[in-house]
């Protein structure tokens, strides 16, 4: 009988709190600290170490429509992809069906991200990776799959000729020692996608909104992920999946001619996964709307309203959002050298004047706080509170960091400084 392999079950990957909890503590740990740990193997999933999916809710104020918009995130992912899932899958059913063994060579045809994800679960398993992908893609990405230890096999062009590496792929298939990792037929990516980020993205949107999915969108490159759009309209039949094409080199809309740069979806080509029947619409978007979509979430700032009026921050940002997550309190001191030399009554004069000092400028910076933000608004920028819980959010991640500061200045101190925030 052969070895039962090592890692997740789809089920884990999607409830990672079934997995033993002495192996997932082992994993959380390595997901940082170790990396090339293969116990990170069981830190395939959508979900954080408290068992929520990693997400942000973008608001109405900031998308400009009415339902929330959940972006699941996939950067916690090991190898910071979330294309390790389709990696795994597809290798540990080739293990499982005793087709796959340690003596092949793994080929994993990308364009980047899922011969990142092949490189890394080749390694943690210990198996050789070859990566055949466009020789004109980031540096970051070539750079990736060589610090895990996979071999690159690049086919000229760029994300608009991945056909080329398939070519590649099938004339070294032709030699029995090299296994192909084919994402774009084996349904074992559709698997991943279906059950794990499917499952995952239903999970995501309990507690916002009416907890239930309008729509999906994902980019097809293999169109694997776009395969969770069948376990969503499962769990809600009204929900409508849009196929996100790059405009510049749209296939499913028509036909597929030109080039783009958005690293990630593949073109020209309609995968054999991909499961038309179910996918509604096809959305197109044009290389610079993905930049400019990008600049909306670095181009950020954090300042008080003063601030945000007396640097005209208004003219080039449209939303502010209140956190009130800071009081930056502006701390009066003097040096002991000089206090030592002055007399009691003048310590006693200072003193006092900084007391009426300190009501007065609390007075003036709420008054700035609410002249401000008439202005702002005046002057047409939206201005919104963080969504419900958000703020929790920040309190809980925080935590850490008010015990390491409660033992270096003192607990006490630090309890009257967070009930006076409150
Ligand atoms: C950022 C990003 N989006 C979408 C995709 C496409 O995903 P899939 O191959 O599952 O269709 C990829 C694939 O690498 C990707 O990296």
């Amino acid at each position: 009988m052969p070895k039962i392999p090592f890692g997740p079950t789809y089920d884990e990957m999607l409830s990672p709190e079934l997995i033993a909890p002495e192996v997932r503590s082992k994993a959380i740990k390595a997901l940082h600290d170790d990396e090339l740990n293969p116990i990170n193997l069981f830190n395939i999933t959508w979900k954080d170490s408290t068992n929520k999916v990693r997400k942000v809710v973008l608001p109405p104020a900031l998308t400009g429509i009415d339902a929330n918009v959940v972006v699941m995130l996939g950067t916690g992912f090991p190898s910071g992809s979330h294309k390790v899932g389709p990696a795994y899958a597809t290798l540990i059913e080739g293990i499982v069906d005793g087709d796959i063994t340690a003596s092949h060579t793994i080929l994993g045809p990308s364009t980047g991200n899922f011969g990142i994800g092949t490189a890394y679960i080749s390694k943690l398993l210990g198996l050789k990776a070859v990566i055949i992908m466009p020789d004109n893609m980031s540096k970051e990405r070539y750079e990736r799959i060589k610090k895990y230890g996979g071999e690159l096999d690049l086919t000229p062009g760029s994300e608009s000729d991945v056909i080329l590496t398939l070519e590649r792929t099938h004339s070294l298939m032709k030699n029995p020692q090299n296994k192909a990792l084919a994402q774009f037929e084996l349904l074992s990516n559709y698997r991943f996608h279906r059950h794990v980020t499917g499952g995952s993205a239903i999970a995501a949107v309990e507690g916002v909104g009416n907890g239930r999915i309008a729509g999906f969108v994902s980019a097809p490159g293999s169109a694997g992920t776009i395969a969770a759009g069948d376990q969503i309209k499962y769990a809600f039949p009204e929900a409508k999946v849009a196929a996100l094409e790059p405009y510049e080199c749209s296939t499913l809309a028509n036909g597929g001619r030109g080039q783009h740069r958005i690293e990630g979806i593949g073109d020209k080509m309609c995968t054999l996964i991909h499961n038309l029947l179910t996918t509604d619409f096809v959305i197109l978007i044009k290389d610079e709307e993905t930049i400019q979509g990008l600049k909306i979430f670095h181009d950020g700032l954090e300042n008080p309203y003063g601030n945000v009026v007396t640097s005209k921050f208004n003219e080039v940002q449209k939303y502010l959002t209140n956190t009130g997550h800071v009081y930056n309190a502006n701390v009066f001191i003097i040096s002991k050298v000089f206090w030592d030399t002055l007399t009691d009554k003048e310590r006693e004069a200072i003193k006092k004047a900084a007391e009426e000092s300190k009501v007065y400028q609390r007075k003036l910076n709420e008054e700035e706080d609410q002249s401000s933000v008439k202005y702002l608004t005046e002057k047409g920028m939206k201005i919104n509170d963080l969504n419900p819980g958000e703020k929790d959010k920040i309190i809980q991640i925080l935590e850490p960091i008010y015990k390491q500061v409660s033992t270096a200045i003192g607990g006490d101190f630090v309890d009257r400084l967070v009930k006076a925030a409150k």
